[in-house]
């Protein structure tokens, strides 16, 4: 493993979680067979991603989507390599080292996520020469040299071959709290840069190292469809370039490496990233109040459903946005705001 790559841990493999069918004569057992046979069967219908390698980029703490995206893959027994942003590389780590995140890295069988490497990362680098001499002398970034996006992914080549599942859980917009009438130049073009440019980035540098039959997701939000108030800053044009261009990568990295990509639509979750927007818990009061299913959405249904669309249960889902948000993408009216008459009786 190369000297830059801060492995944490030497490849820790995820052991077998999954059931599998115990055996063929089981598997094809009579249709005919009673209720109580087929319940002590132990069929099941199996995520199994062991031997699988995935590259997360987007995780610097166990708060936000791209740590349940990981811990659903290693749950099913897929290795995890992670990008870190470099600005929060070091606390990161100090944290993993601490224990601060064991509580959270626990999966069913008790053992912890391993990770088999950590990168340092800046998705809004594509190469050595787009790095400006401040970001290069910068003492947080002079200690983790090699982080823009092609170098990240020669080092996951170096340190592992190739890998199966590639997965773009950040984003970024210095301006997200102002509204678009106010947005600069500036801010705009850094939002799309940071949150939609950088999964193009990875996709053009991470496709020839996937293995065929691989998986690209990236997180998207309603907001680039339908008006959320306060998401501003051209982070809602962001997420709107994200899912067009999942589309045209879905096409090319198709035809070309066999490759499928998707986009999650997730519902409001109280990361990090979403706090500092500043009115992420009102967006999660009215996701409870007005989406379809009545509860909380938590972040491993958004890890789970990026672990189906990551298999080969998914093999034919490709070019999607798919809605992971109770539903609330479907509503046109908001019943908590006084249409109540228009519910369904209990
Ligand atoms: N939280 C929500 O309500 C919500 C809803 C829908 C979609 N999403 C999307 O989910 C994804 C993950 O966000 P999250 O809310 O889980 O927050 P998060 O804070 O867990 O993740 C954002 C990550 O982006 C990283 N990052 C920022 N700039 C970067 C750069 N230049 N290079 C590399 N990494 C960089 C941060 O270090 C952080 O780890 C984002 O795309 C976000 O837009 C979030």
């Amino acid at each position: 493993m190369s000297a830059q790559a801060r492995g944490v841990s030497s490849a820790a493999r995820v052991s077998a979680r999954v059931a599998r069918p115990s055996s063929s004569a089981r598997r094809f057992s009579s249709s005919r067979s009673s209720p109580a046979t087929r319940a002590s069967s132990n069929t099941t219908l199996p995520i199994d991603l062991r031997g699988k390698k995935a590259f997360i980029a987007g995780i610097a703490d166990d708060q936000g989507y791209g740590w349940a995206i990981a811990k659903s893959l290693a749950q099913a027994g897929c290795e995890i390599i992670l990008g870190t942003w470099v600005p929060a590389l070091n606390i990161f780590e100090t944290s993993l080292r601490r224990g601060k995140f064991d509580e959270s890295r626990k999966l069913s069988d008790g053992s912890l996520m391993e990770f088999a490497a950590i990168y340092p990362m800046d998705a809004v680098y594509d190469t050595p020469e787009d790095v400006p001499a401040d970001v290069a002398e910068n003492k947080r970034y002079v200690a983790y040299p090699g982080f823009t996006v092609s170098e990240c992914a020669d080092k996951v080549k170096a340190d592992f071959g190739t890998v199966d599942i590639v997965v773009h859980s950040l984003a970024n917009g210095p301006e997200v709290a102002k509204p678009l009438l106010e947005t600069s130049r500036g801010g705009y073009l850094a939002a799309v840069s940071a949150s939609s440019y950088s999964m193009v980035s990875m996709a053009q540098r991470f496709t020839p190292i996937m293995n065929p039959g691989g998986s690209i997701i990236s997180l998207t939000y309603l907001a680039a469809e339908r008006v959320v108030p306060g998401y501003g800053g051209g982070m809602s044009s962001a997420k709107a370039a994200l899912e067009a261009d999942t589309r045209v990568l879905a096409w090319e990295a198709g035809q070309k490496y066999g490759v499928r990509v998707n986009t999650i639509s997730a519902g409001p979750l109280g990361s990090r990233a979403a706090k500092a927007i500043g009115f992420i818990g009102t967006m999660i009061d009215y996701s409870e109040q007005n989406a379809p299913a009545p509860k909380g959405l938590t972040a491993s249904e958004v890890g789970d459903v990026a672990c189906f669309l990551s298999s080969p249960l998914a093999s034919a889902c490709t070019g999607l946005t798919m809605y992971v948000d109770n539903g609330l993408n479907c509503m046109a009216v908001a019943p908590s705001v006084g249409l109540k008459a228009l519910q369904p009786e209990a």
